[in-house]
């Protein structure tokens, strides 16, 4: 059987008017890492310089993002439901955001003045753990609501910070339907979720403005070793918020030489490809059962706002089968010697594995050509998860489960 490729296309969609471009505005994400700052818990995550990897791929420079290392929850999405609850408690108590620090947040008059609300939230896991955490440190409550499939482990780290979890016979798009209804029946309830639809805007916009934090501190980390300017971004999306946060930071940041940006979906859930394919501008959706091992990938419906603002600004959209990701895993915990290892699990390692393809098999050089990716390329890439299926992520680096060739290790056939 072929090994299935990665599926590409540039883009070419008719641009929009790019009304939400000014959501990802510097002052909305120096705001977002003001209030990150604001966390006993907070720190800086590591952007990894991995040099003999540029080296190893042909380029000037490759970064790694770590947000394995993100408030000890082992992904970058706690930035964005934290964000979103502070914003959203500071509307409710007609505030500017900048004064929901964590210690007004925590605070008793904070308790008088706004009380406590349910947030309702769907997951395939890091997003919910991140609401979770959030709702618990704030004092606040939290419903979470897991597709069919969900691991075990990704169940109890939400289960552990205290939120009300159950996993769901349906997929996760199906989830956040779930979510929302139950959010409406619910005194002081409110979704807090990580995709937009016509209506459901702000509370997004704000969970994309809290990734931020992380793409402004990744440009400053850069410019600290001398990067000034990354050339090229690779990031992966699910609905696209992601993507979205980090293309608008960056063309924001960059706007008269914006870096290229590759957006990567999983081809099990690859609907923002399938629009850029259409080439129409209309978003396009997946529906199915979604199997993938990229579990944080796993969306089919677009967020309307990170699709305006990728339509309007990325470079290329890429299709990607698991194994692209299963590599990208082994690569980072196996670095060329002298670099660091990255703990990055399937959702975390796409942008590895698919910078691995496009400079090293000629079948894209097409697209390695279009992207301009040489010797002078300072390439950036996001680590956004750890190892948060950690039984899944040895499966697939040590005993070499979802290999390039289709054959899984261990059903390896005879050939004589
Ligand atoms: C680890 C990880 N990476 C990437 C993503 C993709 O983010 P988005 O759905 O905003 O595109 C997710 C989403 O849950 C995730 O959990």
């Amino acid at each position: 059987m072929e090994m299935e490729q990665i599926k590409w296309v540039r883009n070419e969609l008719p641009k929009s008017d790019d009304k939400w471009l000014d959501v990802m505005s510097l002052e909305n994400v120096a705001k977002a890492r003001a209030f990150h700052r604001s966390f006993p818990q907070y720190s800086i995550t590591p952007l990894d310089n991995l040099k003999g990897m540029a080296n190893y791929m042909g380029v000037a420079g490759v970064y790694v993002k770590n947000e394995s290392y993100r408030f000890g929850l082992n992904a970058f999405k706690v930035l964005g439901g934290s964000f979103a609850m502070a914003r959203y408690i500071a509307q409710k108590t007609g505030k500017d955001v900048s004064e929901m620090t964590y210690d007004y947040l925590t605070s008793q008059q904070l308790k008088d003045e706004f009380g406590q609300a349910t947030f309702f939230t769907a997951t395939d896991g890091n997003h919910g753990r991140g609401v979770a955490w959030a709702a618990k440190k704030l004092g606040q409550k939290a419903v979470v609501h897991m597709p069919k499939g969900s691991v075990k482990s990704r169940f109890d780290n939400i289960a552990k910070e205290g939120a009300t979890v159950t996993i769901e016979e349906v997929n996760y798009d199906d989830c956040v339907r779930m979510a929302a209804a139950e959010a409406d029946a619910c005194e002081n309830g409110v979704i807090v979720q990580d995709t937009a639809w016509e209506g459901y805007e702000d509370i997004p916009s704000w969970i994309m403005q809290g990734y931020g934090t992380m793409a402004s501190e990744a440009a400053e980390q850069l410019r600290q070793i001398g990067v000034n300017r990354p050339t090229h971004i690779f990031v992966q999306a699910g609905v696209g918020s992601l993507a979205g946060a980090v293309q608008g930071y960056f063309a924001n940041l960059f706007p008269n030489d914006p870096p290229k940006v590759v957006i990567m979906e999983t081809a099990a859930a690859d609907c923002l490809y399938k629009g850029a394919v259409a080439k129409d501008g209309d978003p396009r959706i997946v529906t199915g059962d979604l199997t993938t091992i990229m579990a944080g990938l796993a969306c089919g419906e677009p967020n309307i706002i990170g699709w305006d603002i990728l339509r309007n600004h990325s470079a290329a959209f890429t299709s990607c089968p698991d194994w692209v990701s299963a590599k990208g895993m082994r690569m980072l915990a196996n670095p060329v010697h002298g670099d660091p290892v990255v703990i990055s699990g399937e959702s975390g390692a796409v942008g590895m594995g698919c910078l691995d393809a496009i400079m090293h098999d000629e079948q894209y050089k097409e697209l390695r050509d279009y992207l301009g990716l040489d010797r002078f390329s300072q390439v950036l890439m996001i680590s956004t998860e750890g190892d948060t299926d950690p039984e899944k992520y040895r499966r697939i680096v040590w005993d070499g489960e979802v290999c390039t060739d289709t054959t899984p290790m261990g059903h390896v056939e005879s050939k004589s």
